[in-house]
């Protein structure tokens, strides 16, 4: 999830730590009927298999695109480097980064 744009982990992070602070989850992305650009991306170039990791990376790369709108890859790279995809997704989604930093 992000708190006020940046992006940390739910389950490390106590309610009372976020008190008057803007929280965004994955389900908050998409407004009236429409994904966000980001989980558009993700369809277009399949940049998940199980789904296991795919909430925790779109809001990885929604962070991501708050601190560096026109990322590089190896900025990518670093900043998603906390986020684990066992089903080895990471090429796809340095794909859809690269899409939406242009
Ligand atoms: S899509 Fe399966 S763990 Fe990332």
């Amino acid at each position: 999830m992000l708190i006020d744009g940046k992006p940390v982990s739910s389950c490390l992070t106590l309610v009372s730590n976020i008190e008057d602070k803007q929280v965004t989850t994955v389900e908050g992305l998409a407004q009236d009927g429409e994904l966000d650009p980001v989980q558009q991306a993700f369809l277009k170039h399949q940049a998940f298999q199980c789904g296991f990791c795919t909430t925790g990376m779109i809001m990885a790369v929604k962070g991501l695109l708050n601190a560096y709108p026109h990322p590089s890859e190896e900025q990518a790279k670093d900043y998603l480097s906390g986020n684990l995809c066992r089903c080895g997704t990471y090429v796809e989604v340095l794909a859809a980064v690269k899409e939406l930093g242009e």
